[in-house]
């Protein structure tokens, strides 16, 4: 891990930037401009600018100026597995914004019985004084009771939440069942928020384990054996068919398999608002690692559901992603090092899930993305930062470049390459599982709310410079519609008009 931070002269509020005649590409089209920003706000876009002396300038010809990557689903120091997440608020968004993400959303995670919005301040005073980017927080619903409800509608108005989820998996842990998961869904409804929600069937994950170990399986490739595909899938059908009956807005976290990208899919075909996540370990790497003859790295590759070992499998998740069957990445970036991981070396089901990726995002989504030629810089755009800022009801402050969003943005080569390695990246991890992957696209600057926090590889980060993001609910991207399909709906529950029955009917004991 490399150890460079320290402050940059442009950190002073009132601090003026001009990035000088990039190729400003947005979700929607690209143009060659200007963009001048002043405390934190982007107030000028347009070819050869006039701005104030002593207004610094960053060159960006022949380069692409960006909206900065939002990441939807990362899990700083979170408390897991008998162990915490080895990259907490600082050391990840330090890595985030060393490669071009600008902004997080975390998930505040009660343990069963806790109140959501104990756990909720507490998340808050964990990442406020950390943070180098701005974040927000999810809030899970890991049980459900009416405080539960109650706590969710606090949260919602009081609080900047708009978005709950819920597991289907880790049984015992956050596990809801399905009549839990309806009410917790139709209520998330009412408030105008959006769930997301962990696919799998965690009954038949935890058959799965004991059958697994009963065979004599104790690796990491056991943690794969004992959750197939089908898992995802059965459990992604029914979070949406759950949803569509509730006529909730539903986000599926952590799209690993060919079978539940085709449901989610599938879902949006029909017209129903559902949105998959696709992550930057699925789309970069395939899930044979956990096969890997040297348990550390396999074990590093352990996460849930499982990174699937079919080889098609990140091709074909990029094919959805370029054509709209998905519509995000994230990273679920949730770190643990070999020490952490040895929890489970005798037992593939006590290894601490999860993986690396928010450095790494942008990098992985360009080269397999871009650079392979399924989809252009707009997409890309879209895909890393535009369309998570609409489905959380961020934009246009976040994922965009215009007058009055926030000065959060990304130069970048898209012709640089460079080799991702544990030993040049920023995250307190000690592996990556992209090691030696070269990729085209680098970022060469990123701003943050009007600073400059990254230049050529320098940090220039402030722990607690980032700041809390509050979101309202009933966002028009996502309510709009869904007000329109309720008065569909309610037309369509329409009786027939019949007289009453007037024959005899037998008699009940
Ligand atoms: O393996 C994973 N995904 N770890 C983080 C927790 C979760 O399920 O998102
Ligand atoms: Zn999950
Ligand atoms: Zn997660």
């Amino acid at each position: 891990m490399r150890e460079w931070s320290r402050i940059s002269p442009s950190m002073e509020p009132g601090s003026r930037l001009l990035i000088r005649g990039g190729r400003v590409a947005n979700a929607d089209y690209s143009r060659t401009a200007d963009v001048y920003v002043e405390d934190g706000v982007i107030r000028n876009v347009g070819p050869s600018l006039d701005v104030p002396g002593g207004t610094r300038v960053l060159d960006a010809r022949g380069k692409l100026v960006i909206p900065g990557g939002i990441d939807p689903h990362t899990h700083m120091q979170l408390p897991f597995m008998g162990t915490r997440s080895i990259d907490d608020f600082h050391l990840g968004t330090r890595a985030a914004v060393a490669g071009g993400t600008t902004m997080v959303l975390d998930f505040a995670l009660p343990v069963r019985g806790e109140s959501l919005l104990d756990a909720y301040r507490r998340w808050r005073s964990w990442a406020d004084p950390k943070v180098c980017c701005d974040y927000s927080l999810h809030v899970g619903v890991t049980w459900w009771s009416p405080q539960v409800g109650e706590e969710m509608a606090e949260l919602t108005k009081h609080h900047g939440v708009n978005s709950f989820k819920i597991f289907m998996a880790y049984k015992d842990v956050f596990m809801l069942r399905d009549p839990e998961m309806c009410a917790a869904i139709r209520h998330c409804k009412a408030l105008g928020g959006l769930v997301l929600v962990h696919a799998e069937n965690g009954d038949m994950v935890s058959e799965g384990v004991k059958e697994v170990l009963a065979c004599g399986v104790t690796g990491p490739e056991g943690h794969t054996l004992s959750r197939p595909a089908e898992l995802e899938a059965e459990a992604t059908g029914r979070a949406v068919a759950i949803a569509s009956q509730a006529g909730c807005p539903l986000y599926v976290v952590h799209v690993m398999s060919h079978e539940a990208a085709d449901v989610v899919t599938a879902a949006r075909k029909k017209g129903q608002i559902v949105f998959g996540e696709a992550l930057a370990a699925g789309l970069g790497v395939d899930g044979t690692h956990c096969w890997h003859k040297d348990w550390r790295h396999a074990a590093a590759y352990v996460m849930s559901p499982p990174i699937r070992p079919d080889p098609s499998t990140p091709a074909h998740l990029m094919d959805l992603l370029a054509n709209d069957g998905l519509s995000v990445t994230a990273t679920d970036n949730c770190t643990f090092t070999g020490e952490q991981k040895a929890l489970g070396k005798d037992d593939f089901s006590k290894i601490p899930n999860g993986v690396n990726g928010l450095e790494d995002r942008l990098s992985v989504v360009w080269e397999k993305g871009v650079y392979s030629g399924k989809m252009d810089e707009n997409r890309f755009v879209a895909v890393t930062s535009t369309t998570a800022a609409k489905i959380f009801n961020l934009y246009p402050r976040k994922g965009h470049i215009a007058v009055g969003s926030d000065a959060d943005i990304v130069i970048w080569d898209p012709h640089m390459t460079r080799t991702i390695s544990a030993k040049t990246h920023h995250h307190a991890v000690d592996f990556n599982i992209f090691e030696g992957m070269e990729c085209h696209g680098v970022p060469l600057v990123t701003v943050a709310g009007g600073r400059v926090v990254c230049e050529n590889g320098q940090l220039f980060v402030q722990p607690g410079a980032g700041k809390y993001i509050p979101r309202t609910c009933f966002g028009d991207f996502l309510y709009q519609r869904v007000r329109q399909m309720d008065i569909v709906r309610v037309n369509q529950h329409v009786g027939v008009c019949r007289q009453p029955y007037s024959g005899p009917v037998v008699s009940v004991p």
